[in-house]
């Protein structure tokens, strides 16, 4: 049904977009020519209805129950809600709204809309659609699924662009499940270490993110330093981006732009110390793998709140759904070995834009 709509759409857009001149966006809008009256800008309208249906139906891959989503990078929901779905895959979607569509050896996808003057860097949007567990349906796929719709809006106003438009949906925002965070941009940014890096790279059961990423068709060169963007690609890129945090509900506030970004990295731990019958070594004699670890994880918060930053922020956990794995992990064992894994992610602030 979805789908048929879309088609209808799309007939409709190719019929009517016809003798348009092509114009930059400043042009378009009006913006930011302060005598531009604003009943000058053509009507946009989003077909919300029919996004919030594209939300609700990505919503639908996931590995755990409604309303809950939890869609880890390359799982099989992963890769059907890129791809593979009958109705709503992010492929799909740009491909009906006209789109030049191209995926990397990391399944970045992105959707083109070729400008007047292709050779001039391109303006870009788009965010992720990797979800970490039990998480809400908006973060990064409203940011994905908004920019196809945005573009549909402008081919349904008869914009043409001289710039090109891109529309970008990210590998692996989330560090789930690699402990790597932005993984996608950070290639397309063109970081030769996390490309060498990748080569290595094992989840918590042991599964390389080579042999993943091969399993669902990416990777075929068994190399990422193909993913690395020409720095020219793009003169700007904007995301929208719904956050799971409480902020602005809290204060009634339904949008905001972001003044600075943040830095995230993460840091896996492993503690060894000397095990031991619980009940027969006692307290001045023990090297405690696992308090050692304990202690890590406070200090890890002690040093965020005094960072002076109200924005940054530390967290300690591992992929297992626990904050330290311990070994043996029995209440009379002394641990002898521990692993802690722990995200930061710092503020960096935006120089101002001219
Ligand atoms: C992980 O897999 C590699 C390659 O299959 C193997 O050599 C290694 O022993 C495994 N490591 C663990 C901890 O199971």
């Amino acid at each position: 049904m979805a789908s048929r709509f879309l088609l209808l759409t799309f007939i409709f857009i190719a019929t009517c977009a016809q003798e348009d001149v092509d114009e930059t966006m400043e042009a378009f809008s009006g913006y930011p020519d302060p005598s531009h009256e604003i009943h000058q800008i053509p009507s946009f309208t989003v077909d919300s209805l029919n996004l919030q249906k594209q939300i609700d139906e990505v919503a639908s891959f996931s590995d755990s129950p409604p309303p809950s989503v939890t869609r880890i990078l390359y799982s099989h929901n992963d890769v059907v809600a890129r791809r593979l779905s009958a109705s709503t895959f992010i492929k799909n979607l740009m491909g009906l709204a006209g789109l030049f569509v191209r995926e990397d050896a990391v399944g970045n996808i992105f959707g083109r809309w070729e400008g007047s003057e292709p050779d001039v860097p391109a303006v870009s949007t788009g965010s992720h659609i990797d979800a970490i567990p039990y998480s809400g349906k908006y973060d990064g796929v409203v940011g994905v699924l908004g920019a196809i719709e945005a573009i549909n809006v402008l081919k349904r106003s008869g914009f043409k662009p001289k710039r090109s438009l891109e529309v970008i949906m990210f590998t692996s925002e989330e560090p789930t499940r690699y402990g790597i965070s932005c993984l996608g941009s950070r290639l397309l940014a063109g970081s030769v270490s996390l490309a060498k890096a990748l080569m290595q790279t094992v989840d918590n059961a042991n599964i390389s993110f080579l042999d993943v990423a091969k399993s669902v068709g990416y990777a075929e060169n068994e190399e990422f330093s193909n993913v690395f963007l020409d720095e020219k690609s793009y003169s700007a890129f904007v995301e929208l981006h719904i956050e799971q945090g409480p902020i602005l509900e809290n204060q009634g506030i339904s949008i905001g732009i972001v003044t600075a970004i943040a830095a995230p990295a993460s840091i896996k731990v492993d503690f060894g110390g000397n095990g031991g019958h619980a009940g027969a070594v006692l307290m001045p004699q023990r090297n405690d793998a696992g308090l050692a670890a304990a202690e890590l994880a406070l200090a890890v918060e002690k040093h965020v709140l005094e960072s002076g930053s109200i924005d940054t922020v530390g967290t300690v956990g591992n992929p297992v759904f626990c904050i330290l794995e311990v070994h043996p992990g029995a209440i009379n064992s002394i641990p002898s070995k521990s692993h802690i894994e722990i995200g930061i992610s710092p503020k960096l602030f935006v120089k101002e834009m001219p």
